[in-house]
């Protein structure tokens, strides 16, 4: 790896795409583990449009329990959130994240943006740029306060484009380095973004709990550990590479 990464100076800007996989030692379920159901949910009952359409009910129930557990004692940051968040110290991180959970923002990272959007957030029905920051229950009784729309959680759902994409691919089009932590990469646009770091031959690394679609575009990768040893590994060296030089 340390060729790879010889190149990256101190104020280099580095791209992280994180997913599920960075949450999961956090107490919080991937998506893909348990056979296409999300915590025993057909996924698009409660992560589509016509879901929402047909029971509003079941979607606002559904990631209701999502919140609780999230704001919940059993659930902190874990170490490779951390080590993200001291990469700032060092380096300009910016951690694109497929993730809807705060972790991330909870371990003081600078820069995070939610591509799938947050649930601790909802938005208007009405006027999308209403957006407000939402931590307890949402019923369909809950309705915008400043035009009395309906609102929904701001998570993206399938079939719905992603959040940011412009800032994002900016963001890749400049960077020095491209990091994809704890995601199957199977899902676009987010499983786009290697290709684009290869065609500026730019240098990619994959640390995920086993091989991906995607692995081999990867010039380097690390599947035999979970992310609270790989990204503090991945960390480490960084670090001690701007340190040496
Ligand atoms: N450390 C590292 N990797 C892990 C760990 C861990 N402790 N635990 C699981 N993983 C890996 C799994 O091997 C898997 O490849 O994390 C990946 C999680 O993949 P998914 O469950 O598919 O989650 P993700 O890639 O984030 O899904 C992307 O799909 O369902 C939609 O919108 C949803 O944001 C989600 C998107």
């Amino acid at each position: 790896m340390v060729n790879l990464i010889e190149n990256i100076k101190v104020n280099s800007r580095i791209f992280v795409l994180s997913g599920a996989g960075l949450d999961a030692e956090s107490n919080i379920k991937t998506f893909r583990a348990s056979e296409g159901l999300w915590e025993g949910h057909d996924v698009y009952s409660v992560a589509h449009p016509d879901g929402w359409a047909k029971d509003r009910d079941l979607v606002n129930s559904f990631y209701n329990e999502r919140r609780r557990h999230l704001l919940s004692s059993s659930v902190k940051p874990n170490d490779a959130h951390y080590a993200l968040a001291e990469l700032d110290k060092y380096f300009e991180v910016n951690i694109i994240t497929q993730n809807i959970s705060d972790l991330q923002n909870r371990a003081g990272s600078k820069s995070v943006i939610q591509m799938h959007g947050s649930l601790l957030e909802v938005f208007c029905e009405n006027d999308r740029s209403h957006v407000y920051k939402w931590e307890k229950d949402l019923t369909t009784k809950d309705l915008c306060v400043e035009c009395g729309g309906s609102q929904r959680v701001n998570v993206v759902w399938f079939s719905e484009p992603v959040l940011h994409l412009e800032k994002i691919q900016k963001l890749a089009a400049s960077s020095d380095l491209f990091v994809s932590i704890g995601t199957s990469n199977q899902v676009f646009p987010a499983n786009s973004l290697v290709t684009m770091f290869k065609q500026m031959n730019k240098p990619t690394v994959e640390l995920n709990l086993e091989k991906t679609v995607n692995s081999e575009l990867f010039d380097y990768g690390i599947y035999d550990k979970p992310a609270t040893k790989s990204v503090v590994e991945l960390k480490d060296s960084l670090i001690k590479n701007i340190l040496e030089n």
